[in-house]
């Protein structure tokens, strides 16, 4: 029996018969000889079948075999210079595990809908498992960049009984008769997990109640959320560019073959990885470059999407914005000396992408905390235990967010974050 392998290893056993297990991407051929695309989930093999080299009875099953019919094939692998993967098999015998008929993504073009309404299927095809593996390398960088900086994973929950990032974007649902949220952000129980470890984070789904139908936005996405005390905002802008950095660069080494087949311009991520130091600019040296390209802004406004378009494309580098109004951001960021500004940052993404990062340093002053959330009409009973960590041993801290689907969409260069995820989540898509 030839050793059962998969097509990701197929290179080491040139010259050696090989068995596989998977599916038929694609057949063609005349009644001498078949081309079989051959896929098992870890890459993609051309298998060459003669009719001399199979039974009669293989040579016609494998002449009828409809696209993404499972099959087990055995035979030899050789060298094809002209293959993606250098090698290909020739077939000594081919099995049919289950057929597959009228399938129905076929290599030819689709449009969107019908793509994602077959997003269960669709995702067997070469660019969306492209996408996806870029995906779980993006998700371990982040993983490995925060154990090996000592910070502790700890879970947020899901249900919450309050707001974090304002309340026009909850989800409510009905829990046992109280009313419970679904989480904005993990931020505050990070909070509470810094004053206990020192450092910590969170990495796990988030929640929008957004019904905004543009390319960056979700209902349902992953965040990143590191928080650490004793950290002040240059600490937590250091951190932000340190993980984009390792991202990228542990992209480049370990996904060039998926790169290259979805078509990214490797140019741009390879400067990035090289770059010493991103741009920082003000939020006020924002609102100039804003004004400079014509555009009527007024200062004390939130940046929309097209604004933050504007400014990145300004800079080849991802560009980290700080100090924004006061008014248009969240209770618990710190006060800067002028009351009107906060110590916060978002981080830009070149090439048009916008905002990746959101974060900054936390007030950290029980007296100004409350004056902020009276300001923003909080209730500040639904956050006593929040409250407590400025009444304890309350240090300066800091931390940011990091949206896995924004960082998948840009590094892949996607014209929209819907195929960041398997199954995405939007304002006008539950289904499948
Ligand atoms: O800027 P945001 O709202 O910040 C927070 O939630 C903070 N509490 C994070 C923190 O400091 N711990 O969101 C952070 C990031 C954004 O920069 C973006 O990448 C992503 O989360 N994000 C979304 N991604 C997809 N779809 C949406 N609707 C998103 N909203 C935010
Ligand atoms: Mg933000």
């Amino acid at each position: 029996m030839p050793e059962n392998i998969c097509i990701r290893n197929l290179n080491n056993f040139t010259g050696k018969s090989v068995a596989l297990s998977g599916w038929v991407w694609n057949v063609r051929g005349s009644g001498k000889v078949q081309f079989l695309q051959f896929r098992d989930g870890t890459g993609f093999v051309q298998v060459v079948a003669g009719a001399s080299d199979i039974s009669p009875e293989e040579f016609e099953t494998l002449r009828r075999l409809g696209q993404e019919s499972s099959v087990k094939v055995e035979g030899k692998v050789v060298e094809n210079a002209k293959a993606l993967i250098g090698v290909e098999i020739i077939a000594s015998k081919i099995e049919l595990v289950s057929d597959s008929k009228n399938y129905p993504i076929s290599p030819k073009e689709h449009g969107t809908d019908f793509l994602m309404d077959s997003r269960h299927l669709w995702l067997r095809s070469p660019r969306q498992q492209a996408i996806l593996r870029i995906r779980h390398r993006i998700a371990k960088s982040i993983r490995n960049y925060f154990d090996e900086l000592d910070f502790t994973l700890i879970d947020a929950p899901i249900f919450t009984p309050n707001e974090c990032e304002g309340s026009s974007t909850l989800f409510s649902t009905d829990y046992f008769g109280e009313n419970a949220y679904l989480s904005q952000s993990g931020q505050l129980y990070m909070e509470a997990a810094c004053m206990a470890f020192g450092k910590a984070y969170c990495f796990g789904p988030t929640f929008r109640a957004e019904n905004s139908n543009t390319r960056r936005h979700l209902t349902e996405f992953w965040m990143v959320e590191p928080e650490a005390a004793y950290m002040d905002l240059e600490g937590d802008m250091e951190l932000a560019e340190g993980l984009i950095r390792k991202i990228v660069s542990d992209v480049l080494e370990t996904n060039k073959n998926e790169l290259i087949l979805i078509e990214r311009n490797l140019k741009p991520l390879q400067a990035m990885a090289k770059a010493e130091k991103f741009p920082r600019i003000t939020y006020t040296q924002a609102v100039q470059i804003l004004t400079d390209a014509g555009e009527n802004f007024e200062w004390g406004n939130d940046f929309g999407g097209a604004h933050e378009t504007i400014i990145c494309s300004h800079f080849n580098l991802p560009v980290i914005v700080h100090g924004y109004p006061a008014s248009i951001k969240p209770f618990y960021m710190k006060l800067e000396a002028d009351l009107k500004t906060v110590k916060n940052m978002d981080i830009l993404a070149p090439e048009g992408y916008g905002e990746i990062v959101g974060g900054g340093e936390r007030e950290s002053d029980l007296e100004k905390l409350r004056n902020r959330m009276a300001e923003q009409k909080l209730n500040e009973k639904d956050y006593e235990w929040y409250l407590d960590l400025l009444r304890y041993g309350s240090v300066p801290h800091a931390g940011f967010g990091l949206g896995l689907e924004r960082a998948v969409s840009w590094i892949c260069g996607l014209p929209h974050v819907r195929e960041t995820g398997a199954f995405p989540r939007l304002p006008k898509r539950l289904r499948p």
